[in-house]
């Protein structure tokens, strides 16, 4: 699949999920939103960029953020994450765009949340430039995800799941070193987020 046809899938995907996805990922990934937020600590006045920000689960974490920019390909999810902002009376620019061709200046972001999104983008190592690109000197990126450890080998029962995991959710096979190794960030932090190692979260600085 082409990354642009993936784009362009991704986009009829999630504004199918839009209505439903609250109920299926809210409760389980909770804690995980909350740790994540937590080691990132944004300060009230820094800029910072939710890249494939869905309908803005992450909004409920950050509530003392004054300077907050969503942007997804979907639509539909994000017209929920208008939604949410308004009923905690938090003003976001929400703007939808492609995370792998970001329309920002560089070096203008102090923090970005990366939040389920490296595994379900169709060129992480895109989207990831992108936010190097846009993040100022010292800058920080927060991810969580799921990943294969760096290193790992995927058996072919894993390799199998992947053709169905893809279609319907996200990438179960892809490794955050070697993803974050195609750019100048360095992995500060990185913990085990669930599931044995599956989910991960990580810090990452400019
Ligand atoms: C699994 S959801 C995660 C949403 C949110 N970050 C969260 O944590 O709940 C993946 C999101 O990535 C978005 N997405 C997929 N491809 C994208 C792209 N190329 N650029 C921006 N967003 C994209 C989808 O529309 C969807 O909202």
């Amino acid at each position: 699949m082409s990354p642009e046809f993936a784009t362009r899938y991704n986009r009829w995907r999630y504004n199918l999920y839009a209505p439903v996805y609250d109920r299926v990922v809210a409760a389980f990934f909770a804690p995980r939103r909350r740790r994540a937020i937590e080691l990132l600590a944004p300060a009230p006045d820094e800029r910072l960029l939710l890249l494939g920000a869905g309908t803005g689960l992450d909004l409920d974490y950050l509530s003392g953020c004054r300077q907050l920019t969503a942007i997804d390909v979907s639509d539909g999810m994000l017209a929920r994450l208008r939604r949410r902002a308004d009923r905690l009376g938090l003003a976001v620019d929400v703007r939808v765009m492609d995370g792998q061709r970001l329309d920002f200046p560089d070096a203008c972001f102090d923090a970005v949340i990366l939040h389920l999104i490296l595994a379900v983008i169709p060129d992480p190592v895109a989207c990831l430039r992108e936010v190097e690109r846009v993040l100022k000197p010292g800058g920080r990126a927060v991810v969580f995800d799921k990943f294969l450890p760096d290193g790992g080998h995927a058996g072919w029962a894993r390799v199998a799941a992947n053709w169905l995991t893809r279609l319907i959710a996200t990438d179960i096979n892809r490794q955050l070193g070697v993803i974050v190794g195609h750019t100048t960030l360095h992995i500060e932090h990185e913990e085990s987020a669930g599931m044995g190692g599956f989910f991960r979260i990580a810090l990452l600085r400019k």
